[in-house]
């Protein structure tokens, strides 16, 4: 990784590589039209790492941590000058089957931390702060379920990157110079059907997900007639080059409501990966094969955002609060 000791907390704002934790609240939301509403939100931008701070500090073990996303409308609204080379809205996509809508959002924010309440009381005085500025689009608090399980049952999240590939994997590089370290954040909420996923039998989901569901050990379906959800997501290029992602998913629900859910979230140096990902997943590979996860998990929810580095985010919103009052 980055040499970064984790032991050293409160944790800057836009670590991307900022631990997993116990909790965490996907936060999605639009900024009004008016000029006096970018500004608010351009000074609450600028005082993110100060509010990591004051809430973070209040319990050090609880590891708190925020990463703003910046979708790409509003990032033409917070500067004029050149955006990330690939980011755009979230394109939908339709498979025979299976597909993903595109949804609203200005902002993203992940916030993170060993204790729910941190994360309540950060995402509390962040909304307060922004004020009418900002219209909630969507709300998920997530929470590790056992040994970070998904509600379907199984380990979630073992093949993200560790150690020197997960900047390699998560952070923009020279390729985009001007936005190094920053990165492309694509969130997804998905709602499951697990009465229907319970009917299906422990072997045939494990060869759905391509791991066993007790003991999690990766399952080569590369001769199997179908592909599992672990391959369709593994994207190689014509050199052999493996691209991963880092993904922090949460399980989320209200079994009261029925609600059971999946929060996905990945970061990636270039959009491109998770959109073939996607693309493989709901449309397939040969076309017509998606993957069979979707048969019980229906996604509610999908947007595409760039967290900047802490730096560039700054220079972002000192840009905007320069601004004559009057644009
Ligand atoms: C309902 C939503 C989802 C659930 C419950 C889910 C669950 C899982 C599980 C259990 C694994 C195997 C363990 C692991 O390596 O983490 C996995 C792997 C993976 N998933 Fe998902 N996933 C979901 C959606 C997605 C989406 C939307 C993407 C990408 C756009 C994605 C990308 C990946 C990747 C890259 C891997 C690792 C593949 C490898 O082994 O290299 N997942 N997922």
């Amino acid at each position: 990784m980055s040499g970064k000791n984790w032991d050293r907390v409160p944790i800057d704002a836009q670590s991307v590589d900022a631990p997993l934790s116990l909790s965490a609240v996907f936060l999605v939301v639009t900024v009004a039209s008016e000029r006096n509403a970018l500004a608010r939100v351009a000074s609450v931008l600028g005082g993110l790492d100060d509010l990591v701070k004051t809430v973070g500090f209040r319990d050090l073990s609880g590891r708190l941590s925020c990463i703003a996303g910046i979708g790409r409308d509003f990032w033409d609204r917070l500067s004029s000058g050149r955006r990330p080379l690939e980011l755009k809205p979230f394109v939908p996509i339709k498979g025979a089957v299976h597909s993903a809508p595109s949804t609203a959002g200005d902002l993203l924010f992940h916030i993170r931390s060993e204790r729910p309440d941190m994360c309540f009381e950060f995402e509390r005085i962040l909304l307060d702060n922004l004020g009418d500025a900002v219209t909630v689009v969507d709300e998920v608090s997530g929470f590790r379920y056992f040994d970070a399980r998904d509600l379907l049952g199984f380990v979630d999240g073992t093949a993200n990157p560790t150690g020197l590939d997960l900047p390699a994997s998560a952070l923009v590089g020279d390729e985009d110079a001007d936005f190094a370290g920053g990165s492309y954040v694509v969130v997804q909420k998905y709602l499951h059907d697990l009465a229907a996923w319970a009917r299906i039998p422990t072997p045939l989901q494990e060869v759905i997900i391509g791991r066993t569901k007790i003991d999690n050990i990766e399952i080569d379906d590369d001769d199997a007639p179908r592909k599992s959800h672990k391959s369709l997501a593994t994207i190689v290029d014509a050199d052999g080059n493996e691209y991963d992602i880092l993904r922090d998913n949460m399980p989320f629900g209200r079994p009261g409501q029925r609600e059971f859910g999946t929060y996905f979230i990945g970061y990636s140096r270039y959009l491109w990966v998770i959109e073939k990902m996607l693309q493989r997943m709901y449309v397939g590979d040969p076309p017509g094969a998606y993957d069979r996860l979707l048969d019980v998990s229906t996604p509610q929810t999908g947007t595409t955002f760039f967290a900047p580095t802490r730096p560039l985010l700054q220079a972002l919103v000192e840009g905007v609060q320069q601004l004559p009052a009057a644009r």
